[in-house]
């Protein structure tokens, strides 16, 4: 990383591997690991003289995800620049936190104030006027960003989202295949051919020796593969995306396997949640 230089970070800093965990087989050794192909940029620059309070304090809490010019990265960080909230609903976020952004409950109310009032570009004076602290590092992170192409695509070759066997007693790939599709790339002639996509929480192997996995971002679907060789077995539609880990248990004497799904990292997608089960076949 160099000094006012942006850095290409690959694997990007949401993975490789994520939160969401992997699966593995005690018995033979085998570890099933989901992972992004996606790179991001970030940077390291001086922090330069700020004008107000509200700048400093934007800056030092707020740039790294929202960015210097407070035009995010959308869509996992928002512009706070397009935001249509009042500033009632943004003081609100700051207490609440929400999704991936943490709560700034220890903000001074005079403080909030001139945060807010810069967050929001007021060009009321007095609102302006709180002198910054000169108390502030001297360097600050530019900010985590998708290195996208202009259509919004990762801006490197696919696969972009991958599910992987790997031998644990030797280090090697049984197999690896793509995970996750954009429904816009999809061609018909292509069932077979993916690019994969950007994928959060982990998979579940059955005792039965069934692999269940959601996580993928834009089909939102759950799938179950063959964890022998990776050939996809089953696969559901689920009303938002699973970015979570399955869980299976048993109830009445079937088997169930139920996933969390949610649309909050595809803020362009409908919002909403809901957990989804599914009865496996009984024998
Ligand atoms: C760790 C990253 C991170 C940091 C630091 C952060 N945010 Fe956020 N912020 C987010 C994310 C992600 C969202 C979207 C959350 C969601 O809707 O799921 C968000 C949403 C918001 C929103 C709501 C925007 C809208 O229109 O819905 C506001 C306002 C906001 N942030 C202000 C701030 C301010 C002010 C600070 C500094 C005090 C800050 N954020 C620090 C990540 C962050």
């Amino acid at each position: 990383m160099r000094l006012g230089r942006e850095t290409l970070a690959f694997p990007g800093f949401d993975g490789g591997a994520e939160w969401g965990g992997q699966a593995a087989d005690l018995k033979t050794g085998i570890l099933y690991l989901n992972a992004n192909d996606v790179a991001w940029t970030g940077g390291l620059v001086e922090n330069h003289k700020v004008a107000s309070l509200g700048e400093g304090l934007y800056l030092d809490n707020c740039a790294t995800c929202h960015g210097g010019d407070r035009k995010g990265s959308p869509p996992a960080f928002p512009s706070l620049v397009d935001s249509k909230l009042t500033e009632a609903e943004m003081a609100d976020v700051l207490w609440s936190g929400r999704g991936r952004m943490p709560t700034f409950r220890g903000l001074l109310a005079g403080d909030l104030k001139a945060l807010l009032a810069f967050v929001r570009g007021s060009t009321d004076k007095t609102e302006l006027a709180a002198p910054a602290s000169d108390d502030r590092p001297s360097y600050r992170f530019t900010g985590y960003r998708k290195f996208l192409d202009p259509d919004g695509y990762p801006a490197v070759a696919p696969p972009w989202g991958t599910l992987s066997a790997i031998d644990l007693n030797n280090g090697t790939y049984l197999w690896r295949i793509p995970l996750g599709e954009y429904p816009a790339l999809k061609y018909p002639g292509w069932a077979d051919k993916s690019t994969g996509s950007e994928n959060y929480g982990g998979p579940i192997l059955t005792a039965g020796g069934v692999l269940f996995i959601g996580a993928t971002l834009y089909d939102k679907k759950i799938r179950a593969f063959d964890p022998r060789n990776g050939k996809l077995l089953w696969d559901a539609q689920l009303p938002y995306a699973g970015n979570a880990t399955p869980i299976t248990y048993m109830a009445g004497g079937r088997q169930y396997v139920l996933i969390q799904a949610d649309n909050a990292r595809d803020r362009k997608a409908e919002q909403g949640a809901a957990y989804v089960a599914f009865a496996l076949p009984s024998r």
